[in-house]
């Protein structure tokens, strides 16, 4: 094939002017096809224009090159065109060596423009016949979807790892793409990695290494874009059920299939409450503790942080929470950021209603308090009245990452709640069940949701309940459900002891505590509590050194609070191994706040910084103001 002499991405900033345009005023323009055509939702995060041409199919042949953190090769699109001569995809800091057609094998015509800090828009042009477009390229070492470990970052460490993060505007710095929500595609890959290695994708996966280190995947549903994914390392896998398994390095595989023996049970309980699982097999692989999220629901294959395996499977609920996405998100996908509380609200309310079916009400209840309590935290940081608390969000020329926050999962699940509370569980239940159904492997806009809640549920009560002041207005409406657990209830006489003075350390009764209720203990201690006192918690319950990633953090915010000192050096391993963005967000953010307690946060993060994925940079960076104090 001829190369194109390779367009650099423009050097000139030019201002984030050239947004991406409305995919409606196409569909104005073709009314015959007028349901294809306003088939893909306008997203503001997108250059992509799929209303026009869209891509439906990809494959992809990619080479990953440890030694200079590049993934390279080539990805042919199958293309659906509607209208014009232009393909257009999402790139971020990406090589574009080549653009051809590879039925004719001739070149095609592209241009990178310019777009804003979350990406560009790669403009290429079609023949009249040109059905596929191949592009050859290749990522930058600093790929904000991918994080590259040493071994040393491993838990192995023997050998390098690397994963991707797609969701949610990242896929386009690892895989030129229409990087939109709103449109599928199905794809296949061959992966050429190391000796040694296993790659994994969100695809239908092998079970173990083979000796030409070329790996195959195929993923037959079609997808939105950010759940592509890529995990390479040294990994080995083991079944848990009939069509559930881990996948983990070779030295946790045991510990993780011990932890999450209960996903097997949890598939069995999702389908019996909104209808069959369409993905065939589900699997999770335990990543590094690197890792930015608790977990990510790439299709077929959960990525998963380390710091759910507690040795008591008490953190389990996060495989609950992204196997509930292979419904609401995976199989009905929100169309646009905007509108990505469809995606976790229902996830959220799903996640508890399979673990209510596993373990209970009680447990369940104790769920839905702490996430309460993440909410009112969030809406007081955000101000009760700010558009942020909003469900519909407005991202426009946002990097929709800084959006979404705690309100999406919890005001989304609570609203939810509450419609289960007017109608009765079992009516809301079949509603959806047929919501699942009706609109599975499309996308969903929020206007669209209120339409089908309408049609299918709210017209057959007396009186039209305010579903809008959930959705477009601020907080919590009037007679919102509030969360409360009759086991917290307990907790709480234990702690109003403990802070009246009358109760030492020693005379807690705790013994039949589960995590969650040592969680709502730490969380409902005063702040102010002092060293001392602290230290005689500290003393009986050993906090510090506690093996559960959500009791250690939520210690290590209180110890900041308190000053107290003796738990900084497990807080400081704690931030240099751990890149998981929940913890790592509060524990920084705490540590700003006093001059002392800011410049050793500087120390640990300096060392800390690279162990993290971009993500989790980011966010720390803002909380550190690290560029300026390191320009
Ligand atoms: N899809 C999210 C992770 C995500 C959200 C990635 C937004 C990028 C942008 C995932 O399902 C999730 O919500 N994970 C949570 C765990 C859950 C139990 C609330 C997390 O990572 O903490
Ligand atoms: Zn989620």
């Amino acid at each position: 094939m001829k190369y194109h002499s390779f367009i650099a991405i423009a050097l000139v900033w030019m201002g984030c002017s050239a947004g991406p345009q409305s995919g409606s005023e196409s569909a104005k323009a073709n009314t015959e096809n007028q349901n294809d055509m306003e088939k893909y939702a306008d997203d503001p995060n997108s250059f992509s224009e799929p209303n026009k041409v869209a891509t439906t199919h990809l494959d992809l042949d990619i080479d990953v090159d440890f030694d200079s953190h590049v993934i390279a090769g080539t990805a042919i699109y199958d293309l659906e065109r509607n209208e014009g001569n232009e393909l257009i995809l999402d790139v971020r800091d990406l090589n574009i060596e080549s653009v051809y057609d590879p039925d004719t094998d001739e070149n095609l015509s592209f241009k990178v423009d310019k777009g804003n800090p979350y990406g560009d828009a790669l403009k290429i042009e079609l023949e009249d016949g040109t059905k596929r477009v191949a592009v050859e390229y290749a990522t930058s070492p600093d790929a904000a979807a991918v994080l590259w470990m040493d071994p040393a970052q491993t838990n192995g460490g023997t050998a390098p790892f690397m994963f991707t993060q797609g969701q949610a505007i990242l896929t386009r710095s690892w895989i030129p793409i229409q990087d939109t929500p709103s449109i599928r595609l199905t794809y296949s890959a061959e992966v050429k990695v190391p000796k040694g290695m296993l790659a994994l994708m969100s695809a239908e996966n092998p079970s173990e290494k083979n000796d030409s280190s070329l790996y195959g995947f195929e993923m037959e549903q079609p997808i939105p874009p950010y759940l592509m994914a890529l995990a390479v390392g040294d990994l080995a896998f083991e079944p848990l059920g009939e069509r559930t398994g881990v996948y983990a390095e070779p030295g946790m595989l045991d510990d993780a299939a011990y932890e999450l023996a209960d996903t097997e049970k949890m598939l069995e309980a999702a389908e019996s409450l909104y209808g069959p699982y369409e993905w065939g097999r589900y699997d999770v692989l335990i990543l590094p503790p690197g890792f930015p999220f608790g977990g990510m629901e790439n299709p077929r294959l959960t990525f998963a942080t380390p710091t759910i395996i507690a040795g008591d499977r008490s953190l389990t609920t996060l495989v609950a929470h992204e196997m509930a996405h292979s419904w609401s998100g995976n199989l009905v996908t929100n169309a646009t950021w905007d509108d990505f509380w469809l995606n976790e609200g229902f996830t959220v309310y799903f996640e508890r209603r399979i673990m209510e079916e596993l373990y209970g009400k009680d447990y369940a209840d104790m769920l839905k308090e702490l996430g309460y309590q993440d909410l009112t935290r969030t809406m007081d940081e955000l101000g009760w009245d700010s558009e942020a608390t909003h469900l519909k969000l407005d991202l426009k020329g946002k990097d929709p990452d800084d959006g979404m926050t705690d309100v999406a999962y919890e005001k989304g699940s609570l609203f939810l709640q509450w419609l289960e509370s007017i109608v009765g569980r079992e009516r809301f239940d079949q509603f959806l069940r047929n919501y699942f159904e009706a609109n599975a492997f499309k996308t969903m806009t929020t206007e669209e949701f209120v339409k089908y809640l309408d049609a299918h549920l709210l017209n057959e009560l007396d009186e039209r309940p305010d579903v809008e002041a959930w959705i477009y207005g601020p907080g919590l409406p009037e007679g919102y459900p509030v969360p409360s657990s009759t086991l917290f209830a307990k907790v709480d006489s234990v702690l109003t002891l403990w802070d009246s003075g009358n109760l030492t350390a020693q005379d807690i009764e705790s013994d039949q505590w589960s995590t969650h209720e040592w969680m709502y203990f730490i969380r409902g201690l005063p702040k102010d509590m002092g060293t001392n006192r602290m230290a005689a918690l500290d003393k009986v319950f050993d906090f510090t050194h506690s093996g559960n990633s959500e009791i250690a953090a939520a210690w290590y915010e209180l110890a900041i609070q308190n000053d107290y000192r003796p738990a900084f050096p497990e807080l400081e391993k704690f931030l240099k191994r751990v890149g998981r963005r929940k913890f790592l967000k509060p524990l920084y953010e705490e540590l700003a706040k006093t001059d002392a307690h800011k410049a050793w946060a500087m120390d640990v993060y300096r060392q800390a910084r690279e162990n993290y994925h971009a993500v989790s940079v980011e966010t720390i960076d803002d909380i550190l103001d690290w560029d300026k104090s390191n320009s």
